[in-house]
């Protein structure tokens, strides 16, 4: 993290490639609420993705109740759901559009709120541990709607070290596999 601007809502913001570069997944959080205005600002990033054909595929539900945060977080790996300030449940339409781009859009929309949420100081962490079944009985989540992931967010009370990556050589290559 080297160079900060100031963005027009009178937060520290870093770099977009700092943010993106920097991001770890926070599983540890301070017992402290997130601004509504942050919060908003977090949504916004999720509004403004793109989507295909624009058909903008999602409805997200920021789960901030206690009970519900108790009721999500009764899997392996999904534990400190109950400690995030907030969890945002990523919902895509099944009709919308045939196939995969109603997921990938949503995908791309979450991933959006992580960064920006990032940039804004609050930490987040992908969820893909969930009873899908059993959390839409829970938020009401109509038929037509699938879950695609949850993400949970709140200040960090940590700072993890960097996963390790494979390298740039072993992920790309120019015009062929
Ligand atoms: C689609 C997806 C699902 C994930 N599900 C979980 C999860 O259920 N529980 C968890 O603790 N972390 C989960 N993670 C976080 C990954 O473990 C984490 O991104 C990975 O280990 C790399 O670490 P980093 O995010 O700190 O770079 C998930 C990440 C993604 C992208």
């Amino acid at each position: 993290m080297m160079e900060y601007s100031v963005c027009h809502i009178g937060v520290d913001l870093m770099s977009l490639i700092d943010t993106i570069l920097s991001r770890r997944s926070i599983r540890r959080y301070e017992q402290k609420e997130i601004p509504k205005d942050i919060l908003s600002k977090i949504l916004e990033a999720g509004r403004q993705a793109p989507s295909a054909a624009n058909r903008q595929p999602w409805h997200f539900i920021v789960v901030d109740d206690l009970g519900v945060k108790n009721a999500l977080s009764k899997g392996m790996f999904n534990r400190f759901i109950k400690d995030a300030p907030v969890t945002i449940v990523g919902c895509a339409h099944k009709d919308l559009i045939a196939g995969k781009w109603a997921v990938i859009s949503t995908t791309i929309a979450l991933q959006n709120m992580v960064i920006a949420a990032w940039a804004l100081r609050v930490g987040s962490c992908w969820i893909g541990d969930f009873d899908e079944e059993k959390a839409k009985e829970l938020l009401g989540i109509p038929e037509k709607w699938r879950i695609v992931a949850l993400v949970s967010l709140g200040y960090p009370a940590e700072e993890p070290q960097p996963k390790n990556r494979k390298s740039v050589e072993e992920i790309s290559s120019f015009n062929k596999f």
